[in-house]
């Protein structure tokens, strides 16, 4: 994986059809998805259950991009080599998840993987700036995680400030939650480079259907690029 700031879209199969998503992520891959992003939820950090690493080792032959695996979990750190196992390449935790996020991106970053720090809405920018060098990927929340198809929080004063943060260093900034047509270009401006995207990429589309989601993919990318 190099690095680079160009739009990337990471459609999430939290919005896939649940019984059959080794065929969801071959579409979304085949109509222009850059990376594929996988929701893990615990019943606990946020009140939704997903993905244990059984289940996400078996979208792993099916992800030829990049798997972009966000814990909504606490604790974290139990869980790291189960899902290095289970073949993420970029594993994000939460900064409210526990005590020791420092701890975490090292053991993220020593088991093989790229790092990811996640911020809720209510967590300020400065929370994870002592953790900039330990990360490549900060994931802005712009919704409250645990659910799909929610309203879009304008989170773009917290972006900005992260943005100017990171200045030259090599790390992502991604936003997750209410990413569509019309907020993309919102947080594109404010410095945002990767789109996670459920409900927007998934809307009206089905495997048998595939250009549905290569138009929205593509309606997203553009409007972000036009920002
Ligand atoms: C929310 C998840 C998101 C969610 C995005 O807890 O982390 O990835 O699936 O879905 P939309 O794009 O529908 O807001
Ligand atoms: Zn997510």
């Amino acid at each position: 994986m190099s690095f680079d700031r160009s739009i990337k879209i990471a459609p999430s199969i939290l919005s896939a059809d649940f019984a059959n998503f080794g065929a969801e992520i071959r579409a979304i891959e085949a109509q222009g998805a850059d990376w594929v992003h996988v929701d893990v939820m615990d019943g606990h950090f946020v009140p939704n259950l997903t993905f244990g690493p059984p289940a996400v080792k078996a979208f792993r032959p099916h992800v030829k991009t990049v798997m972009d695996v966000h814990l909504m979990i606490a604790p974290v750190d139990a869980y790291i080599d189960a899902y290095a196992d289970a073949g993420a390449d970029i594993l994000t935790a939460h900064v409210e998840a526990g005590p020791h996020p420092h701890r975490t991106l090292q053991a993220i970053r020593g088991a093989g993987m790229k790092a990811g720090i996640a911020l809720n809405p209510g967590t300020p920018a400065q929370a994870v700036a002592h953790l900039l060098d330990l990360a490549d990927v900060v994931c802005v929340m712009t919704v409250n995680p645990g659910f799909g198809g929610q309203s879009f929080i304008d989170m773009t004063a917290k972006i900005a400030e992260l943005r100017a943060m990171i200045g030259d260093s090599p790390v992502h900034i991604q936003i997750d939650g209410g990413v569509d047509p019309v907020t993309a270009p919102k947080v594109v401006a404010a410095g945002a480079d990767v789109l996670v995207a459920g409900s927007a990429v998934f809307r009206g589309g089905s495997v048998d259907k595939p250009g549905v989601y290569g138009g929205n993919i593509a309606a997203i990318r553009a409007a972000a690029t036009a920002a």
